[in-house]
């Protein structure tokens, strides 16, 4: 029998604006799986539930609510790979991953995770005047599937009614997080470098567009390093994310994702993508 993967799509809620890149990445990953002589069954979450199959050989996913995940979980401790690792995909949610990486010594902005419920007067923690504004807000779990859920507040009123506005959807924990001013820059990354090395492992960034660019010069290996390190701490081997660089040069990230679009690399980074899981997929037949 021609051994079989499974690709599960990323919840539609959480592709807000994204819908044809996520699942685009995901068809263009398996076409190039299928090249290479095996099976693949995409899936919608949905179609997880009762599922009678037998089992793949490696199932890699973009879904990342909890409910999704936990659907995966027997298959994954039957000892079936998941790229990305299930765990993974939790420690991207940010009142776990704002901790592995403070814990990894990778340097992000200072970050706080409150209740979303100090918005009172009687809650009026000193620790909310403490921050120089603006500040961001951002819901402490899952990355932004709303307007709303990441925000840059102005004043300290303005904290107090963003914190409300999220109490009052039902969102507990939030993040505040300290601005950093300098260029935006966007990366993404496939494999792990191979015993501290870079090479092997897929790099890109570029600078996001809409946005007043200072050009302030850094080191390029500083950055990957610090992506790399980053994915590590999480435990992701596809990914993206966010960064800052401050006039001074200094890197500072700011948010890591499992399984971007990829939208401006798509066919190269499906390629790449593809002979990960290829990888992943013989290495475990190996053994
Ligand atoms: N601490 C920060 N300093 C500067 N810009 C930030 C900061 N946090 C967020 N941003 C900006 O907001 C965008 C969205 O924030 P991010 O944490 O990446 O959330 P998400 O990707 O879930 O929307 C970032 O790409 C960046 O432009
Ligand atoms: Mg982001």
């Amino acid at each position: 029998m021609i051994p079989h993967l499974w690709g599960i799509y990323r919840e539609r809620q959480h592709s807000p604006g994204r819908e044809f890149d996520d699942a685009e990445i995901l068809r263009l990953v398996a076409k190039h799986v299928e090249a290479a002589g095996y099976q693949v069954h995409l899936k919608m979450p949905e179609e997880l539930r009762g599922i009678d199959d037998p089992s793949p050989a490696l199932i890699f996913l973009m879904c990342e609510r909890i409910e999704t995940l936990g659907l995966l979980e027997p298959l994954e401790t039957k000892g079936i790979p998941h790229v990305n690792p299930l765990q993974a995909v939790l420690n991207t949610y940010r009142d776990r991953m704002i901790p592995l990486l403070v814990g990894s010594a990778i340097s992000i902005p200072r970050s706080q995770i409150i209740s979303s419920n100090s918005s009172g007067p009687a809650h009026s923690s000193p620790q909310l005047e403490s921050y120089t504004f603006p500040i961001w807000i951002k819901r402490a779990d899952v990355h932004n599937t709303q307007s709303g859920d990441v925000e840059l507040v102005p004043s300290l009123e303005q904290l107090r009614a963003a914190l409300a506005v999220l109490h009052d959807r039902g969102i507990s924990r939030v993040v505040l997080q300290q601005h950093v001013p300098g260029d935006l820059i966007k990366f993404y990354g496939i494999g792990k470098p191979r015993m501290g090395r870079q090479e092997g492992a897929w790099f890109r960034w570029f600078y996001h567009r809409d946005q007043e660019l200072a050009r302030y010069p850094f080191s390029e290996e500083a950055l990957q390093a610090l992506t790399q390190q980053a994915a590590a701490a999480i435990g992701l081997e596809v990914y993206g994310g966010d960064a800052i660089i401050t006039p001074a040069g200094k890197i500072v990230l700011i948010d890591i994702n499992a399984w971007p679009s990829f939208a401006l690399f798509r066919e190269e980074a499906a390629s790449r993508i593809a002979a990960w899981l290829l990888h992943c997929v013989r290495k475990e037949a190996l053994l």
